[in-house]
């Protein structure tokens, strides 16, 4: 299926895959608000601390509009104190719901792919954990281009495979073979290939870098965390469980589980 924007251009359209992984993740959204918040704030690297952290430390002291895009329960809204203004957008209401119970914000009820935001309006776009997630991807990449004023900078981080440390790859085994399916994602895409897109809505990358977090695996209860966090559209509750009770055995102290995480800088031509 394809779909004509304002300006004529022809996008792809996900068709079907696309409006299921809509439909789960709302459903996902809606049961688990703030579960990706519970992760990455227990996911830690010596150097550069969480990876939301890592994601601030790419922006300035001060970095004037922001908007957080996909902001789920708005864990970057701490971070940012030193912004002009913040807003938060995300399609979930229960996400939203939670951000503004913590007393962050503020936010809005919007999506990625039509964005309530003037042109060339703001300095900042952030988008923590979900660039992969927004469906057509080239639609929102404009976006982001259309609100940014030129200069202005795109700074998102987004689960990768890779790197991980040996003793990772027995961890993820014990999960995939609990699971019997490997964790899925509505998108993926590598390096080169989200550069060309970037560079297609007139966003040039200027820095790009992987780093592996660890997230502590020295509980049961870390164990379902990590297992609940995941999307999982084809796993019914007992291989999610099965899962859960294999890693929750290797849980001890000092036991990591990996977090990969790739941080992308673009910027909008000046
Ligand atoms: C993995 S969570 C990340 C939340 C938050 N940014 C963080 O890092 O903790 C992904 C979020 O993307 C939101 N989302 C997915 N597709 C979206 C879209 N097209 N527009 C707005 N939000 C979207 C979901 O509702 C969810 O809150």
């Amino acid at each position: 299926m394809t779909r004509v924007s304002a300006s004529g251009a022809v996008h792809a359209h996900a068709g079907r895959s696309g409006e299921l992984w809509a439909g789960y993740l709302t459903q996902f959204h809606a049961h688990h608000p703030g579960i990706t918040e519970r992760v990455l704030t227990s996911a830690w690297r010596h150097d550069v601390g969480t990876p939301y952290a890592w994601l601030r430390s790419a922006l300035p002291a001060s970095p004037g509009h922001v908007l957080d895009i996909a902001c789920g329960s708005a864990p970057l809204r701490s971070l940012l104190e030193g912004a002009k203004t913040y807003l938060g957008i995300d399609r979930s209401h229960e996400e939203l719901a939670l951000a503004r119970e913590l007393g962050r914000g503020p936010v809005a009820l919007a999506d990625a792919t039509c964005l309530p935001i003037e042109d060339s309006s703001v300095d900042v776009v952030i988008c923590s954990m979900a660039i992969m997630l927004l469906d057509p991807i080239d639609v929102a990449l404009a976006e982001v281009a259309r609100v940014l004023r030129p200069g202005g900078t795109l700074a998102t981080i987004r689960p990768v495979a890779w790197p991980v440390v040996p003793s990772d790859l027995m961890r993820g085994l014990t999960v995939v073979s609990g699971l019997r399916h490997l964790p899925e994602m509505p998108q993926r895409f590598g390096r080169s290939r989200f550069a060309r897109m970037l560079a297609e809505a007139g966003l040039t990358v200027t820095a790009d870098e992987g780093l592996r977090f660890g997230y502590p695996l020295e509980e049961p209860e870390h164990a379902r965390l990590a297992v609940e966090a995941l999307y999982l559209p084809h796993v019914k509750a007992p291989r999610r469980e099965r899962a859960i009770a294999r890693l929750a055995r290797a849980a001890r102290p000092g036991a990591q589980l990996p977090v990969s995480i790739r941080r992308t800088i673009a910027v909008r031509a000046a």
